[in-house]
């Protein structure tokens, strides 16, 4: 199999999708507050995906996934099923929307800080969205794919942060994820990684940990991956479309456009 090139028909319906998924963040933002549960913020999201926007929630029965989105919380690297655990002053969590509208997905990620947030909170948090937005950046047709996770695995390490290396970006379109596997760390090997073309659509998504990059997938539930030594993991994730030019965020939101 190779990576799909889209149409233009098939574009549009790419910015439709991700511009629903990024109002899913722009609405469930005021709710992320102290005491509310995970369990909470999926039902909230569930209902505005199915009855506001008229899409399908993409995690819901994915693999067998239980919820409509993920919620992962303080070392929850991703996939955090949620659940009937209170959010506390001081954590932060990744929710990830993943939206069909016309059969097509738009997914994307961002992190909440809840209550006053720590210096350490403040930090992955911050590290973790430069290296999404250092990652978008690279992109250009004939780049290597290879290029995002040089820079972001550079800029994690002069941070002191490192980068997970069992999840990555994917090719996202009619199916939710297909080719090609976008890797976020440097594995300083020699790049075989794809050249970009115009009409390739993709998500940029590095989790971003404060300790080591090690992480382990919970035994009892399949799905929760948390970091091996507890430390804080935080994730950003925006779908890309790579244009004649440069690129085109597809799951831009409001709060971004300016910066
Ligand atoms: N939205 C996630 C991603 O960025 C995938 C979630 S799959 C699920 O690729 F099954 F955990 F929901
Ligand atoms: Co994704
Ligand atoms: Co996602």
């Amino acid at each position: 199999m190779s990576i799909s090139i889209k149409k233009p028909e098939q574009i549009t319906k790419m910015r439709v999708a991700g511009k629903l998924a990024s109002s899913v963040l722009e609405m469930i933002g005021e709710y992320v507050k102290v005491g509310i549960t995970t369990e909470e913020l999926d039902k909230i999201c569930h209902s505005f995906i199915v009855n506001d926007l008229d899409c399908i929630p993409a995690p819901l029965n994915y693999n067998g996934f239980p919820k409509s989105i993920c919620t992962s919380v303080n070392s929850v690297v991703c996939h955090g099923i949620p659940g009937d655990k209170k959010l506390k002053k001081g954590d932060i969590i990744n929710i990830d929307i993943t939206v069909i509208r016309d059969g097509f997905h738009g997914d994307t990620s961002k992190m909440f800080i809840v209550g006053k947030p720590s210096v350490k909170a403040t930090k992955i948090c911050q590290v973790a969205q430069e290296c999404m937005m250092l990652g978008i950046k690279q992109v250009k047709p004939g780049i290597h794919l290879g290029e995002i996770g040089k820079v972001i695995g550079s800029y994690a390490h002069s941070k002191n942060c490192s980068v997970v290396r069992d999840y990555c970006g994917h090719g996202i379109g009619e199916v939710f994820h297909e080719l090609p596997q976008v890797i976020h760390y440097n594995d300083g090997k020699i790049d075989r990684s794809p050249i970009l073309e115009p009409g390739m659509t993709f998500t940029i998504e590095p989790m971003i940990n404060l300790g080591s990059y090690e992480v382990i997938t919970s035994r009892l539930d399949g799905w929760t991956v948390t970091t091996k030594d507890r430390s804080l993991s935080a994730q950003w994730e925006h779908t890309i479309l790579v244009t004649e030019n440069g690129y085109e965020i597809l799951t831009l939101r409001e709060e971004e456009e300016n910066s």
